[in-house]
């Protein structure tokens, strides 16, 4: 659901450094694993919050073996692509067209009932296809019919494996911002749903129910299974009872601005790679603005409301040429889960601020309700960057990990090997040890 993709649209040529990864020798292990132990599989992500507004990862889909650009959506099930057919809002990759192949899921198919609430589930004969209509919390909208197509991943213990996944081959498709095709051929649902790739995954025992990102400026990682999870240093909070099946939230939360209590009480919050920026009810956001504005009346920083990047933007003396330029202007913010004990997320400048083309600091953090989003609360991706964040849906927890998830920008090959991962990870964690091998 909540998917606030500010769509910008300008592809940046980001050539993805990993593309000869694995491609030579594929990791094997040399020593035996107990058979209980599940794979897991891990992808270079591109994208960044400002100016493109999304992170999106490429995956190859059928007998072709073609690859389609999907933007990542923790806060959505399904997995669509954009079909070779006559379409609407068709989106933008027009090489990226996924072409069925009388693979459409017959209509009483459970992963197609399960899409559909039982009284407008319209299913007259058993040669029905599926057809989908999902609606994100931005009024976007996907419209489609669900295929079966094997997706073939190379899991970090040197296997490939080519799971037949159910996906939507969408061919009408509404946006929030009009005229805004977007740029990325479909949409991969990291939800916990039962449509969802990760549920998928884990139902045929290819990984564990457990999926993860490392966001950064630069791109990050994705990956499925649990092998990469640390397996101390994580900050754990349960997922609410309520989100399981649909999206990934927690609460309550308190927010706290540098090191105090702002009174700000009882959050709610979904936790959306889909959406670009964080998102405050009214009462929350009007609190946390008063107190950054406070905090700037004795700063050398002005309002900039001619800048149009977000709704809130202050200049400087200088155009700001990076974030390293402002964060002494700005104090730090935090949730904090009320309901277990040292359960924290920092917050700090970095990730609510953004430095415009125009060289302005804008506030990252945007009013729920300006947006028709009510009383929702949304963690985007600005807040969850530079961290490893994990849906774990084994143990209906979610959990962070800071760390540079850039750095696997810099040293792409790592990215082949686990063992690279798992090395990178542990320099920003003294405690850290490989959990599986
Ligand atoms: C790798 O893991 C998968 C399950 O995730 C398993 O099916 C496969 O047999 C494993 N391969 C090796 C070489 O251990
Ligand atoms: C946030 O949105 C609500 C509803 O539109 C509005 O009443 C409130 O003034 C907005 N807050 C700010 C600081 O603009």
């Amino acid at each position: 659901m909540p998917t606030i993709t500010t769509l910008i649209f300008f592809l940046l040529g980001l050539s993805s450094i990993f593309s000869v990864c694995f491609s030579t020798n594929i990791l094997s292990l040399g020593k035996k694993n107990s058979d209980r132990l599940l794979s897991s599989a891990v992808f270079p992500l591109k994208g960044n919050v400002y100016p493109l507004g999304y992170y999106s990862v490429s995956i190859n889909i059928g007998k072709r073996d073609e690859a389609f650009e999907f933007d990542i959506d923790s806060g959505s099930d399904l997995t669509w692509v954009q079909c070779d057919a006559p379409c609407t809002g068709c989106t933008k990759p027009r090489e990226q067209l996924y072409k069925p192949d009388n693979n459409a899921l017959n209509c009483f198919e459970p992963l197609c009932t399960s899409l559909h609430p039982i009284a407008d589930h319209q299913c007259e004969s058993a040669d029905d296809q599926c057809q989908y209509e999902i609606e994100y919390a931005d009024h976007g909208s996907s419209l489609g019919v669900l295929v079966n197509d094997n997706v073939p991943l190379k899991l970090t213990n040197g296997s490939l494996a080519a799971p037949r996944i159910t996906f939507g081959c969408g061919y009408d498709h509404k946006y929030s911002v009009p005229h805004s095709p977007p740029p990325t051929a479909g949409v991969l649902g990291l939800g916990n749903g039962e449509v969802s790739i990760i549920s998928q995954l884990s139902n045929m025992g290819v990984v564990r129910n457990v999926v993860g990102h490392c966001l950064s400026e630069e791109g990050g990682f994705l990956f499925f299974g649990d092998e990469l999870v640390p397996s101390s240093g994580v900050t754990w909070t349960r997922l609410s009872y309520e989100s399981i099946g649909s999206y990934y939230s927690s609460g309550p939360a308190e927010v706290y601005f540098n090191g105090k209590a702002t009174g700000i009480k009882d959050l709610t919050l979904v936790f959306d790679s889909g959406s670009s920026y964080t998102y405050f009810n009214s009462q929350a956001y009007n609190a946390i603005l008063a107190l950054v504005r406070n905090d700037l009346s004795r700063k050398p920083l002005e309002d900039a409301p001619e800048d149009k990047s977000l709704p809130i933007c202050w200049s400087g003396t200088h155009p700001f040429k990076s974030l390293h330029d402002v964060k002494k202007y700005f104090n730090p913010l935090a949730l904090r889960f009320t309901k277990t004990k040292n359960t924290e997320m920092q917050l700090p400048p970095e990730t609510y601020l953004i430095i415009t083309k125009y060289g302005n600091v804008c506030f990252g953090i945007l009013n729920a309700s300006e947006v028709g989003l009510g009383d929702l609360n949304i963690i985007g991706d600005i807040s969850l960057k530079d961290k490893l964040v994990i849906y774990d849906n084994e143990r209906q927890r979610i959990g962070w990990f800071p760390t540079n998830c850039d750095k696997f920008r810099k040293e792409g090959q790592s990215l082949c090997r686990p063992e690279g991962i798992f090395s990178i990870l542990s320099e920003n964690y003294q405690g850290y040890i490989p959990k599986v091998f």
